[in-house]
């Protein structure tokens, strides 16, 4: 579990921020500070231990109904990053999060007993791993994964605030300037946006396709076609009660992401051979201390060194479980950055 102390409201940031002893110049992103920040983690996992982690991810995480949260806490950690330095796949969300991480904190929970039986994995690659693994046995792509993201060790390493991760009211400018703020182009934000294939949002009750547990093209198969949907409090949905976010739409309403969605919609293997790019480069954000050897995402494959490019696993969803639309809902538009210890 993680007891967690609201420390601060989003407004009192700038306090924190100026009266840290770690840190140098204010600025919009925090940098690397803390004295006991050391990021010389080499994960030791044997190739049994793999094989094993990556059942137990089946059964624990995939089967209970978790797939879509672990991608979503994959890419929440990694995503922090910025070119300027700030932020990256450290598993900081144990120490703070922002209103975007609404629902993580259940998430990072399912994941302690893991890390509780493979202590030697860090907990940022733990959530990493989990993620690259929902999404190979979900029926995509078996994206390239290799270890030794460091676990941040308190709330000064690698900390992060509600501008580095995006908001669902975004358009295509502001989706725009936050990707490429992290060195992302155009057709890698189309890509990694398809991970709404999977899972769903609390506020709106509703999952983005028929197919929440799959990994397919079918979440650009419905935005393709937008006219399908009616604008409902906090986004869309079409008369099947799927969902679509304003930062999705903003994907067909600006036509260089247009292509991309019109080819993902079409061509189910240029999504999985795009997303597989983007989502490795996502999940080597800012790695510093140089990467381990490649593990093999897919189960039932070998445990190390076996990674076989980004072709689809072929394992359709038979690690899911069903899907469980989930609480709690979104509260509002309400600014909290909670600070805590675990
Ligand atoms: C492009 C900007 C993005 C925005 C604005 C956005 C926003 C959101 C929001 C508001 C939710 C609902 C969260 C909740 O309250 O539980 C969500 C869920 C989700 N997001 Fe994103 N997201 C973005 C990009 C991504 C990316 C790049 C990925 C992965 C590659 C991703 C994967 C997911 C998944 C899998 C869920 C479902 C989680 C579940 O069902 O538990 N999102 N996203």
């Amino acid at each position: 579990m993680f007891p967690t102390v609201i420390l601060a409201l989003l407004t009192l940031q700038p306090f924190v921020v100026a009266t840290c002893p770690f840190l140098g110049s204010v600025g919009t992103h925090l940098t690397r500070r803390s004295e006991n920040w050391s990021p010389t983690y080499q994960n030791t996992m044997t190739s049994a231990d793999w094989q094993n982690l990556k059942l137990d991810i089946q059964a624990q995480v995939m089967q209970a109904g978790h797939g879509p949260a672990a991608v979503r806490l994959a890419w929440h950690d990694a995503g922090t990053y910025t070119l300027a330095g700030s932020g990256g796949p450290h598993a900081q969300k144990r120490f703070i999060s922002v209103v975007q991480d609404t629902g993580l904190d259940a998430t990072m929970s399912v994941m302690e007993p893991l890390k509780s039986k493979y202590p030697q994995i860090s907990y940022a690659d733990l959530w990493s791993f989990a993620g690259a693994v929902v999404v190979a046995n979900s029926g995509g792509p078996s994206v390239k994964w290799r270890p030794n993201r460091a676990d941040a060790v308190d709330v000064f390493d690698e900390p992060f605030t509600t501008n580095d991760l995006p908001d669902f009211t975004w358009n295509a400018a502001q989706l725009k300037r936050f990707f490429y703020a992290k060195g992302f182009n155009d057709r890698e934000i189309v890509a990694l946006s398809g991970g709404h294939c999977l899972g769903g949002v609390p506020q709106l009750n509703a999952p983005w396709t028929s197919t929440p547990l799959e990994f397919n093209n079918a979440y650009f198969v419905l935005l393709n076609n937008p006219d399908q949907y009616t604008a409902v409090d906090g986004g869309y949905k079409n008369r099947d009660g799927l969902i679509m976010l304003a930062s999705d739409m903003a994907l067909v309403e600006d036509e260089t992401f247009a292509q991309f969605v019109r080819l993902y919609a079409q061509d189910e293997e240029a999504f999985f051979n795009d997303f597989a790019s983007a989502w490795e480069k996502l999940s080597e954000l800012g790695i510093t201390g140089g990467l381990g050897q490649y593990v093999d995402v897919r189960v039932g494959s070998g445990g190390s060194s076996g990674a076989s490019g980004s072709g689809s696993s072929g394992s359709g969803s038979s690690g899911s479980g069903s899907y469980q639309p989930y609480s709690p809902p979104h509260h509002g538009r309400v600014k909290a950055v909670r600070i805590g210890r675990n």
